[in-house]
């Protein structure tokens, strides 16, 4: 079996349960650190520890969606007819087959651009991944379509984490923001699903997420409010632009970082499109930066390939020639577990 660092559903942030130290670095001092950017504050770059499979796997199942969330590229891309697509079951069970077979501990997450429960079949896809084996299955989801039927089946199914993303406590920050006119309805499935999968699947764990920006913000107390004891976690996301797809209505927020680090997601996931097209970075919603495809080729393969490998060197030697990572806007908000 490979070696995987475990990713705690309810907790995508905190890769190590034990001790983050050991897993993110080995910190070391630069003969050239004056030159580039990409220091930590004390001066020292670091070489995160390379697990042997990618720790998380997320598959876009679709890229439909049912809402036009005002902080989301998903309807700005859904215009076009190229980004809009199912991933066939059948490319699903081969992922699904390699991943039980070589990593059972990689957490998988079913969904990427586009709402899970669009696909009648979703339940079905994570029931399957459960009998293979894989230990650790999450989604996020809109909550919606989160109707009684809807969550028996994602919870027979053995789902083991879920997140709805709310983004408002009250019914008219939810219509700005999530533009729909369904906070409510949203409430209560959620609260419902919350009860039942207590008594029906109670190892599973239900998070709330709210995406900080300058329409939500005021909002932020009294959703953590609300939340706090009765979803197992609430997370505050940061607000991210994907490659200046959306506006920076999160402006006001405290950087993380100021030198440009090794990014995580090089080290820490591997995103496959809904056609089997690798992504390296969770910003390329439409893969024309792929670095591979499980059409044809294992994640193994690509995950120990040369162009991972070369990304991940120019990373942390700090001297960034993708066009990708070079004109990204968002390397200040995506964080390192404990720096
Ligand atoms: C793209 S959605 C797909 C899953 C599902 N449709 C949902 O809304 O949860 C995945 C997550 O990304 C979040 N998200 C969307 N736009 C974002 C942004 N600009 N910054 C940070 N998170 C964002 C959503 O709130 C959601 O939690
Ligand atoms: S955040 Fe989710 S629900 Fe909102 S538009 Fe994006 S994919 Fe759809």
């Amino acid at each position: 079996m490979k070696n995987v660092v475990e990713l705690i559903p309810g907790s995508l942030k905190a890769y190590v349960p034990q001790s983050v130290k050991d897993f993110v670095m080995k910190p070391f001092r630069s003969q050239i650190q004056k030159d580039i950017e990409g220091f930590k504050k004390d001066g020292t770059r670091f070489t995160p520890y390379l697990a042997d499979f990618p720790p998380m796997v997320m598959i876009d199942t679709t890229t439909r969606c049912n809402l036009a969330c005002a902080h989301c590229p998903n309807s700005i891309l859904s215009k076009d007819p190229d980004f809009l697509g199912d991933m066939d079951r059948e490319l699903y069970f081969k992922i699904i087959d390699e991943i039980a077979m070589e990593a059972p501990n990689t957490l998988v997450r079913p969904f990427d651009g586009g709402e899970p429960l669009m696909r009648r079949d979703i339940a079905s896809l994570i029931e399957y991944a459960k009998r293979k084996g894989i230990r650790r299955i999450s989604i996020n989801t809109n909550g919606i379509l989160l109707t009684k039927k809807r969550r028996q089946e994602l919870i027979k199914s053995g789902l083991d984490h879920i997140e709805v993303s709310i983004d408002a406590a009250t019914p008219q920050t939810y219509l700005e923001i999530r533009r729909s006119p369904l906070f409510e309805r949203t409430v209560e499935n959620t609260l419902a699903y919350i009860e039942e999968s207590k008594t029906y699947n109670p190892n599973s764990t239900v998070t709330v997420s709210f995406v900080l920006q300058k329409d939500n913000r005021h909002e932020c107390k009294a959703f953590k409010q609300f939340w706090n004891g009765k979803a197992d976690q609430v997370n505050i996301r940061r607000y991210h632009q994907h490659g200046n797809l959306v506006d920076n209505h999160g402006h006001f927020q405290k950087r993380h970082y100021r030198f440009r680090h090794p990014c995580p997601y090089l080290w820490d996931r591997m995103i496959i499109y809904h056609d089997g097209r690798i992504r390296f970075c969770e910003f390329d919603w439409k893969a024309e930066h792929s670095i591979g495809d499980v059409q044809s080729q294992t994640i193994e393969e690509v995950w120990h390939g040369e162009l991972y490998r070369e990304l991940r060197q120019q990373h942390i030697k700090g001297i960034l020639s993708h066009p990708f990572c070079k004109s990204c806007v968002d390397w200040r908000e995506v964080k390192w577990p404990g720096i």
